[in-house]
């Protein structure tokens, strides 16, 4: 089967080497991939943007199956356009995508099936917004509606930082005027995977990522700078319960809508003292959590993917292997505010072992030679019989890499390692 894979990220990357290892597939092509996926497929120039582009690609070179990887042509509707042309594609319908793309439509469907979630106000206009805030007090989160790359959210600890937070979002520095006023909750947060073909669900797995850019999850949110997976802190109890309780009346809600929820659903978790609550839902897989699940996983990614879009996984099963997986993030030195493209990047040819895979992020081959091109540029991924030792593995292969211009965070899977795991 020949495939094409949307999207040039570390985690596209971590799904073309999984898919690459599937006997189903003949050709892979990515679009537009990075220097990482063109060693494992044949990279296209296409603008995945021009929806008619993709579709005459895939039509020219016998495409059957596309799996799109981020979530802006998602949200853009590339899979229905897909659809009405004939081809399968792995992934939610615009409608379906608005889960990730509309914190208010995700809000409003778990206060329908009461879907245990921070309680929450919907506001178009700022007195309103005010009012509400007024009446809650601080802390308190304030979220711009619409996809805003994850700069949307702010936490605030006090009124002022409220204030300041609606009044960057009524002033339309998110695109949108509309906004989310919701409860704060406290409590550790874990990532929980599931692939939906809008009907059955099939769990995958669990994962705890660091957003932080610093040490001891210090300084600025980022993409990630690291993940690992299993999280120990999501024990069968609790998958089980978030999967009853948020994840299943989730796909009922869509399905009842009539608009089925295909692809795979990211659920950003709070562990409560009440139990598990929703903050946040995500149309796509993971980046970077996708690296540690691809490299545990022991089944073909590529007919759970297919049975995901076009039927059939309550007959599925995912099987993994029994290590854990952590990676970790380098990044180009000023990441995640402005960083210098173009640095060197020597050392990636050398054997790793099966255990150690270093996925690409932002690279690119200037004469010949692998440059950084974007923030987050490398992720070290590695296996190990606990997440301890796939931290020290991980590190052991960042050390070996010659990259003076890369930094990364030196504590990743700290939890995990805490707890003993
Ligand atoms: P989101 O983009 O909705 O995932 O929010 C980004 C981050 O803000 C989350 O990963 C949490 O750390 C934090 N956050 C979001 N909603 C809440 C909430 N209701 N209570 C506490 N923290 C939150
Ligand atoms: N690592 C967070 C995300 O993919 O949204």
């Amino acid at each position: 089967m020949k495939v094409l894979l949307i999207g040039a990220g570390g985690r596209e990357h971590a799904l073309a080497w999984k898919l690459a290892q599937s006997p189903l597939l003949t050709t892979l092509y990515c679009a537009p991939g990075n220097p990482g996926m063109a060693r494992l497929g044949q990279c296209v120039g296409l603008d995945v943007a021009r929806h008619d582009q993709v579709i005459r690609f895939c039509r020219d070179s016998g495409v059957e199956f596309v799996v799109v990887g981020p979530e802006a042509p998602l949200v853009a509707g590339l899979v229905d356009d897909l659809a009405a042309a004939g081809i399968a594609a792995f992934g939610p319908t615009r409608f379906a995508a608005q889960l990730e793309g509309s914190k208010g439509f995700t809000k409003d469907i778990c206060a329908r099936y009461h879907i245990p979630t921070a309680a929450y106000g919907r506001f178009k206009d700022h007195a309103s917004a005010l009012a509400y805030l007024n009446s809650k007090g601080a802390p308190i989160v304030i979220k711009a509606d619409g996809l805003a790359a994850g700069k949307g959210v702010t936490v605030a600890m006090t009124m002022a930082e409220a204030e300041a937070a609606l009044a960057d979002i009524f002033a339309g520095r998110f695109g949108g005027a509309e906004c989310v006023i919701e409860e704060f909750l406290e409590g550790e947060e874990a990532s929980f995977f599931v692939l939906s073909d809008g009907d059955a669900v099939l769990p995958l797995a669990t994962a705890q990522d660091h957003k932080r850019v610093g040490d001891g999850d210090t300084g600025p949110n980022t993409g990630g700078m690291g993940a690992y997976s299993p999280a120990p802190v999501m024990t069968q109890a609790l998958c089980a319960e978030a999967l009853e309780t948020i994840v299943k009346p989730t796909v009922r809600a869509l399905k009842e809508m009539g608009h089925p929820y295909r692809g795979v659903l990211y659920a950003g978790l709070i562990l409560t003292r009440d139990g598990p609550k929703l903050i946040e839902y995500n149309a796509r897989f993971g980046d970077p959590e996708t690296q540690v699940l691809m490299m545990r996983l022991d089944s073909d990614l590529l007919p759970l993917l297919m049975a995901s879009a076009t039927g059939g996984l309550s007959g599925l099963a995912a099987d993994w292997r029994p290590e854990a997986a952590l990676t970790v993030v380098m990044a180009a030195r000023g990441y995640p505010g402005d960083v210098e493209k173009g640095s060197v990047i020597n050392g990636l040819d050398q054997d790793f072992g099966e255990m150690i895979q270093v996925f690409h992020a932002g690279t690119a081959l200037r004469d010949g030679r692998l440059v950084a091109n974007g923030g987050r540029v490398l992720n070290v991924t590695a296996l190990g019989r606990s997440v301890a030792e796939a931290q020290s593995a991980a590190y052991g292969a960042v050390d070996r890499i010659d990259w003076p211009e890369g930094i990364c965070r030196r504590d990743i899977g700290w939890r995990a390692v805490e707890r003993g795991a």
